[in-house]
């Protein structure tokens, strides 16, 4: 792909995902501020990300490992996703503007083992994640919480951004109000032209580079069934029976959250 091209649609993607979550630009804010105070205020590590390793859980194309590379130019990003579409793409991008500061890597986190695709002695003391572990049934998610807790160190950072639904029957109101505020939030950009998620994809698919790998993706993503809702309680319980000293939320805009994990 042209090197114009790529960026116009990674451009497209962040807006089509905006149209999905309101404040998506606050959200992976708040979490570069908490990366920022781990830098600061841990050995080994520097301002400008000197000595800082970050997974990218689900990275897609690469929004949050950008954000992350853009703000702490000496950082590095390992970016794991399971759709080769996607994470051709980030390669593409993100090799062009960071060189090899960001590392793809394939691997299905639904499994156990993704950590066995890392580099040995990988070293990463951060792990993010933005609007994807919503795809896991919630016994994967607790899995990959107990992985993940074996994979950073003690004082490690989780953090995790997505929309984690109130309960429609116990909670009818706050489900209303959440969804309401979803549905001004996609009205205003689609009236405006911005691509829903389904007109990206056909964009996307219509670049060889990245139409080559479109069968592939269908068969890993064919078996998938929609996932259950997992709510707050249950990833904040999971990290706690994972290992980690402390979970809590450190933004929500009603019910897309964002939680942290330190091990
Ligand atoms: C909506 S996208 C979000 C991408 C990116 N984090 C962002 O905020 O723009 C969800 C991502 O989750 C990835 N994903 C879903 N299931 C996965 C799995 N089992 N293992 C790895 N990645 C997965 C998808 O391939 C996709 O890239």
């Amino acid at each position: 792909m042209m090197p114009g091209t790529v960026e116009s649609l990674i451009g497209r993607w962040d807006e089509q995902q905006a149209a999905y979550i309101t404040n998506r630009e606050q959200r992976f804010d708040i979490m570069l501020d908490v990366v920022a105070r781990i830098c600061e205020t841990t050995a080994g590590l520097d301002v400008d990300g000197s000595g800082l390793i970050v997974l990218d859980l689900a990275c897609g194309p690469g929004s949050l490992s950008h954000r992350i590379l853009e703000r702490f130019p000496r950082a590095r990003v390992l970016g794991i996703d399971y759709d080769p579409v996607l994470l051709t793409l980030a390669s593409e991008w993100l090799g062009s503007q960071h060189g090899d500061r960001f590392a793809p890597i394939d691997a299905d986190l639904a499994s156990t083992d993704w950590p066995s695709q890392l580099p040995a002695d990988t070293g990463a003391q951060i792990a993010v994640s933005s609007t994807a572990l919503h795809w896991l049934r919630p016994a994967q998610l607790v899995a990959l919480y107990e992985t993940l807790g074996s994979v950073l160190p003690s004082n490690g950072i989780f953090m995790n951004a997505d929309h984690l639904r109130y309960d429609p029957v116990s909670q009818p109101l706050l489900s209303a109000i959440a969804a309401d505020d979803d549905r001004r939030t996609q009205h205003a950009a689609h009236a405006r032209g911005v691509q829903t998620w389904d007109e990206w994809w056909t964009d996307a698919v219509a670049f060889e580079s990245l139409a080559q790998h479109r069968a592939e993706r269908e068969r890993r993503f064919a078996d998938r069934p929609p996932t259950p809702h997992a709510p707050l309680e249950l990833h904040l319980n999971a990290l706690r029976t994972a290992g980690f000293a402390e979970a809590g939320v450190i933004w929500r805009h009603y019910d897309d959250v964002v939680v942290l994990g330190r091990r």
